[in-house]
């Protein structure tokens, strides 16, 4: 089921996140997409306050992944790996960075730019769509849980 969403400022949305989070369990993958600005970071952020985690969550658009230590809603330690692949050439690049191990195992995984994953994709992943509405503040926010393969890609399998 999609659900469609339309916030004002960036506080909302990171309530979105945050309340959107409570349906999350180890093993999530979260793969975001939307363009430069759209929210992508601050949904994320959002997310990571969920799981007392948001402190130091920022684009990691130089480093390409950050972990973040949270706790589940036991208190117990979980691992937030959070990807922005804007600038990743290669879905082989991803691949070393062992992303298998991570998005498989016992942790949240939140992905900026999913859609440069290609064959990596996860099948089963929260899809969250970010776009700009209308006045300079409003967002748009469509959220899916999605259970199937992703389209192929042209030159982005492995
Ligand atoms: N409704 C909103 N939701 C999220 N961010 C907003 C909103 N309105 C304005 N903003 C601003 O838009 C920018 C979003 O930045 P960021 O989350 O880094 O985007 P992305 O990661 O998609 O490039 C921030 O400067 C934020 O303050
Ligand atoms: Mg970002």
């Amino acid at each position: 089921m999609r659900t469609e969403h339309t916030t004002s400022s960036e506080e909302a949305t990171r309530a979105l996140a945050r309340s959107f989070a409570l349906q999350l369990n180890r093993g999530d993958v979260v793969a975001l997409q939307g363009e430069l600005g759209t929210g992508k970071t601050r949904f994320v952020k959002g997310i990571c306050e969920a799981f007392e985690a948001s402190r130091h969550v920022s684009s990691p658009s130089f480093v390409i992944l950050n972990r973040y230590e949270g706790r589940d809603r036991s208190h117990r330690p979980l691992y937030l790996y959070h990807l922005d692949l804007y600038r990743v050439k290669s879905v082989e690049e991803i691949y070393d960075l062992g992303f298998e191990e991570f998005a498989y195992g016992d942790n949240v995984t939140l992905i900026e730019w999913s859609e440069q994953l290609g064959g990596l994709l996860p099948s089963r992943r929260f899809e969250v769509q970010l776009s700009y509405g209308d006045a300079e503040d409003q967002r748009r926010i469509s959220i899916e849980l999605v259970e199937s393969p992703a389209p192929p890609v042209e030159g982005k399998s492995i």
